[in-house]
């Protein structure tokens, strides 16, 4: 979908969305055409059940004294309460309506509601960025092919008519390249398993190069020079090599503060030996939805040029059960040289997390280090789909991560860290094991990555249950969300830009 910026003026073609406030009451350009169509949008809006919700809408299309254009009446909600996530909202629900209508071209007719802030700008780019996230529709597979009826007609272009459209484009620009960040981690997450192998990802990776990022990829070569055996462990039983990813975005001032983002990257799960029973397996191709996260949060921080130092690393391995796989009760050494007793195959994303946590700060000594993963069911267990669970051995990094994700609406739990839940996986044959009992199943995962963490500020975010979604949400259709690009750049930003 193109997105411009216009100067107002009323289209005559096409469909124009005009917004609607609280108790109906029409913006005073869609006033001005009301009185063109001879009240046909004030009738439309008394006739249906309408409220001037936020997002709601209905179409008047066609209606005689301007007939070759259509009408969406979209809800703004009061004036008042339109701030950017609003005007996000705002604007998915119009692509959404357009899409509803079979439209292809559509313009809205930005006016100040009452109450509103005398300047349209920053309204008018968060609206733009809303448009942008939920035009996104994975169709990649769909041939269209006769017989099906699962291609849908994209929505072609959407103008903004503004007062100030140089100036809503430039406040757009940042969160264009946001949106362009989520949009390649959910189209890395959605890419079946079969295409998408470890090598397959780093590749991907590479793309990252034409934005100004440094991207190293390195191989089970190189891996077992390093001692990444509780990693390589995992990938063993794959015929996919494994991979480790590393880009640096280095925006900041030179010797300035730096932060770290490592993602699980498992491009595949199929719990190896300790299979995983049949129903719902194939959710398993989004089990790499941490590195998915890590690789759009990059992407969207070089697009916009942020004035940070940010590295992201990346485990790529797919786990399968094989002659060559690991077994339950294997004792494997990892990087920092403790050993890990695998009494469960399928706990593997922590096993990968240990050596690129330990990497990491070993080789960047970031201030901070930010780790996420599918890691568990047992968070969904005790969040569902709509909370991350965070962990943090620092209350104000928490506190941080969790006001970022408040801003773009992405929303994070603070789940405790205790050592009465550390001591769960020790046990008598090595250093720890990799699972602890069945109660508090994300905790004890969280307390397996802090033992590699080597004690520098570190959060974990558990995405298990919010990579996915199998709901259609206000800014994004369902399949993969992307969670945390946008919070990861918001936390970015309000923390680390220019210091
Ligand atoms: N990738 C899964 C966790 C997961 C489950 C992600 C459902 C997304 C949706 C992870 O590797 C896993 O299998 N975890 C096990 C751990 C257990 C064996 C201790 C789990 O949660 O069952
Ligand atoms: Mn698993
Ligand atoms: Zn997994």
């Amino acid at each position: 979908m193109k997105i411009s910026f216009a100067e107002p003026k009323v289209p005559t073609r096409g469909i124009v969305v005009l917004g609607v406030g609280a108790k109906n009451k029409l913006s005073s350009q869609a006033v001005r055409i009301d009185k063109q169509v001879d009240g046909a949008l004030s009738r439309a809006v008394a006739a249906a059940r309408f409220t001037g919700k936020l997002g709601e809408h209905i179409a008047v299309l066609a209606p005689a004294g301007r007939k070759n254009a259509s009408y969406l009446l979209v809800g703004t909600a009061e004036a008042k309460e339109f701030g950017d996530l609003n005007a996000q909202t705002f604007g998915a629900g119009v692509v959404r309506a357009v899409q509803a209508v079979g439209g292809s071209d559509a313009t809205i007719l930005m006016d100040a509601p009452d109450g509103a802030p005398a300047d349209l700008d920053d309204l008018a780019a968060h609206l733009a960025y809303g448009a942008k996230l939920r035009s996104y529709d994975y169709d990649k597979y769909k041939t269209g092919a006769a017989g099906t009826n699962n291609k849908k007609d994209p929505v072609r272009s959407l103008t903004i008519m503004v007062p100030r459209p140089a100036v809503a484009r430039r406040r757009y620009s940042p969160l264009a390249a946001i949106a362009d960040g989520v949009e390649f981690s959910r189209n890395l997450v959605s890419e079946p398993s079969n295409v998408k192998t470890p090598k397959w990802m780093s590749a991907q990776c590479r793309k990252l190069s034409k934005l100004g990022v440094k991207v190293e990829v390195m191989g089970e070569a190189q891996m077992r020079k390093l001692r990444m055996h509780a990693l390589l462990g995992v990938g063993q039983g794959s015929v996919q090599e494994s991979q480790c990813v590393v880009m640096r975005w280095d925006g900041g001032k030179p010797k300035g503060k730096s932060v770290a983002l490592v993602g699980k990257g498992v491009t595949f799960d199929t719990g190896g030996i300790s299979i995983k029973p049949a129903s719902g397996m194939e959710d398993m191709i989004w089990d790499m939805g941490g590195a998915g996260t890590v690789i759009g949060a990059m992407y969207a921080l070089a697009g916009r040029k942020a004035k940070a130092n940010v590295v992201g690393v990346v485990g790529l391995v797919e786990n399968m059960p094989d002659g060559n796989a690991q077994r339950p009760g294997d004792i494997v050494k990892s990087m920092s040289g403790q050993t890990i007793e695998v009494i469960n195959t399928d706990a593997e994303g922590r096993l990968v997390l240990a050596d690129m946590l330990w990497y990491t700060q070993k080789r960047f000594k970031p201030d901070a280090m930010i780790d996420l993963a599918t890691l568990t069911g047992a968070v969904m267990v005790a969040l569902g789909r709509e909370y991350a669970g965070l962990y943090a051995n620092k209350d104000s990094l928490a506190e941080g991560i969790i006001n970022a994700g408040k801003a773009v609406g992405e929303k994070l739990w603070h789940l405790p860290l205790d050592p009465a839940y550390d001591k769960q996986i020790n046990t008598p044959r090595a250093d720890m094991k990799n699972v602890g009992p069945r109660w508090g199943g994300s905790i004890t995962a969280a307390q397996f990555l802090q033992r590699f963490t080597n004690g520098l500020d570190w959060a974990h975010l558990d995405i298990a249950g919010v990579a996915w979604s199998d709901t259609d949400r206000p800014l994004m259709a369902r399949g993969a969300t992307g969670f945390g690009v946008r919070a990861l750049d918001r936390f970015v930003r309000d923390n680390y830009e220019g210091k």
